[in-house]
């Protein structure tokens, strides 16, 4: 009786080790995380200021991101929903190594190298990898129609292009060209790309030219590029 009671217990107490382990073993959904990340003032301080710690469940599960990836798949460090350590940062190039490369050719990478940091990165052309849509969604901040305002938000601005002894000038030369002013009234074939990126042969072309052309010309160096008004 005794002895039964004991084995009893003892294959049960193996079953509870082992459906223990099996949760484990389990990965953590993105419920886990957004039992904390969901809530909009979730946030923590760094040097004094506020940093979000939010995501939008709603924004992520649309995103190109969130119909591929759980949140899991990127943080793969996380192995518990309830992590104790501070995340690794996820890099993009982890599956972007193309665009990376791409990217570190150019000037905007090549100022940031230098110390300039207000000069683009991957997140001030993109947006959150948590909310990324595709080029072709007019919502997306690189499709066509959006650019001139994702490029303008730095290029615009008299102080951010101060940082690199740049001026607003040629930004303002193109939303004044006729280029310009069909892509604010949301004329989808208009070029897009800014005046002082291509010339102006180049910019009857389509969007995808275009953005090769935006890449060849930010692989080129300050000394051999001239920046060119729009004669459209
Ligand atoms: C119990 C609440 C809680 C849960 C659940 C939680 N986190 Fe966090 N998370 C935090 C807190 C608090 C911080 C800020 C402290 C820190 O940086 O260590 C943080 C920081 C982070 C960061 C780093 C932010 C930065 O500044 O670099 C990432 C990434 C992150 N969490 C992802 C996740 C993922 C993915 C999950 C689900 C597997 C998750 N978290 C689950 C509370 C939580
Ligand atoms: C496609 C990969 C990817 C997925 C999927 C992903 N993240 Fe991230 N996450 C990143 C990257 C990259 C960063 C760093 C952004 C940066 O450099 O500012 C980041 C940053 C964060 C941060 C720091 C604050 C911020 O927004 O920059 C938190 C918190 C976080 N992620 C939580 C989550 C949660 C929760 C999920 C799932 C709902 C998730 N992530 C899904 C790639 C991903
Ligand atoms: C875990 C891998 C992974 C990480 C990390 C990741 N991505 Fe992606 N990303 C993908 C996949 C997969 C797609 C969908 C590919 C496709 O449909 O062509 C995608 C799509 C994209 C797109 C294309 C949208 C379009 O127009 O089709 C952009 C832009 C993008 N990611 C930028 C980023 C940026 C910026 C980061 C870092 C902040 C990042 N990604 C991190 C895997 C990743
Ligand atoms: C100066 C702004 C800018 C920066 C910085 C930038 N991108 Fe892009 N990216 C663009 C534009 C514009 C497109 C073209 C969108 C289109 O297809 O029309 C693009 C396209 C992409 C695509 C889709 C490629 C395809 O074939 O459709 C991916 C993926 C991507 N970028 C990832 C990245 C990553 C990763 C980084 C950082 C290493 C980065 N980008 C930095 C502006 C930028
Ligand atoms: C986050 C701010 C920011 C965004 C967004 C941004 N840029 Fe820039 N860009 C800069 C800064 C700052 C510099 C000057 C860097 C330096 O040389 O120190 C620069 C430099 C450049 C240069 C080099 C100009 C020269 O003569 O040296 C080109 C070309 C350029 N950007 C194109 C673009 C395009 C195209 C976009 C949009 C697709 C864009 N940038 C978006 C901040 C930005």
């Amino acid at each position: 009786m005794k002895i039964a009671a004991i084995k009893i217990l003892a294959a049960f107490s193996v079953f509870v080790a082992f459906t223990l382990s099996a949760q484990a073993a389990q990965k953590p959904t993105n419920d886990d995380c957004l039992a904390c990340h969901g809530d909009s003032t979730f946030s923590k301080e760094v040097n004094g200021k506020p940093v979000s710690l939010y995501v939008s469940s709603e924004k992520f599960n649309s995103s190109i991101h969130g119909s591929t990836f759980a949140c899991v798949d990127c943080h793969s460090d996380i192995k518990s929903s309830m992590h104790e350590a501070t995340p690794a940062k996820v890099k993009c190039s982890q599956c972007h190594a193309d665009e990376q490369t791409v990217y570190d050719r150019s000037l905007h990478a090549k100022a940031i190298a230098a110390g300039n940091t207000s000069a683009a990165a991957c997140i001030d052309c993109h947006g959150s990898p948590h909310e990324l849509l595709p080029a072709s969604d007019p919502k997306s901040k690189v499709n066509h129609t959006n650019i001139p305002a994702t490029c303008g938000a730095c290029h615009g601005l008299k102080f951010v292009m101060q940082t690199g002894g740049l001026t607003t000038q040629p930004f303002v030369a193109y939303q004044e060209s006729v280029h310009g002013r069909a892509v604010a009234v949301g004329i989808m074939r208009s070029a897009v790309c800014p005046a002082f990126m291509v010339k102006p042969s180049l910019m009857e072309t389509g969007r995808r030219r275009c953005a090769r052309t935006v890449t060849a010309f930010m692989e080129s160096s300050r000394e051999t590029t001239r920046i060119r008004r729009c004669r459209a």
